[in-house]
């Protein structure tokens, strides 16, 4: 299994307004970039809160490629039947929620329910079932909170930090990591960097934190 997740963000480490509008952060070549990741996986794994903010598509536009399947984690099960991301294109749609959550979902719609702690399900039991139902070459395309729980849990191979010339000053941070008190405390990822347009691609190696083995 490949987890790899994608973040585009500001000069300043936002991924949107403090409204939480983030169309577009990244300019042209960062989403062509985008879509040649979806392109190249199983499935796109978001948070709800990117689908309720966002009503995004999830669908290869930008470059040739097949449509991979959508997953939304939504442990309440709070995304309404007209959300795009359930339109019935053919595409597989996999819903994620909390065991014991009374969801109805579409006919076109998987369901998959998973023990929740706190209104949290672990990021590993995710990829594993994920995993069984055939997915294994995962994108976890956001929002900041479900990249920062796939990261803490050690779940990520690799992470692509798109970084815009853009400053909000103000906005959603890109990550909500367990604060720390020290720079020695930091996380200091072995990365690569590619300039697309004026944007920069920082593509970073996060497989030696990984704690867990992931399914193959
Ligand atoms: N610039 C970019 O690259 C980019 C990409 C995507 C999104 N965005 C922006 O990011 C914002 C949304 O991000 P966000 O961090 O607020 O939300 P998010 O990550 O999209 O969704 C977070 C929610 O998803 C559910 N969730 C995710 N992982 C879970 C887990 N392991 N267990 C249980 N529930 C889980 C929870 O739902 P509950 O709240 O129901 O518990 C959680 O609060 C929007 O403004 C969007 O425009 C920007």
């Amino acid at each position: 299994m490949v987890v790899v997740a994608q973040i585009g963000q500001t000069m300043d480490g936002r991924i949107a307004t403090v409204t939480g509008q983030s169309k577009y952060v990244n300019g042209p070549d960062g989403l062509t970039h985008l879509h040649q990741l979806r392109a190249l996986v199983d499935a796109i794994v978001i948070g709800v809160g990117t689908a309720l903010a966002d009503n995004p598509q999830l669908t290869v536009r930008l470059v040739h490629g097949k449509s991979p399947a959508r997953v939304v984690i939504d442990p309440r099960g709070r995304l309404p039947h007209q959300s795009l991301v359930w339109q019935d294109d053919g595409i597989r749609k996999i819903w994620v929620v909390a065991d014991g959550v009374n969801v109805d979902p579409l006919p076109q719609v998987e369901l998959i329910s998973l023990p929740a702690i706190d209104g949290r399900m672990d990021p590993m039991q995710i990829l594993q079932i994920l995993s069984a139902v055939g997915l294994r070459r995962i994108l976890v395309e956001g929002g900041a909170e479900t990249v920062s729980r796939f990261m803490s849990a050690g779940c990520l191979d690799r992470l692509h930090l798109i970084v815009a010339p853009i400053v909000l000053g103000s906005g959603r941070p890109s990550f909500n990591l367990i604060p720390i008190e020290h720079m020695d405390q930091a996380q200091r990822l072995p990365v690569k960097t590619h300039l697309i347009g004026n944007e920069i691609i920082f593509d970073c190696e996060l497989q030696p934190q990984r704690s867990i083995v992931k399914p193959g």
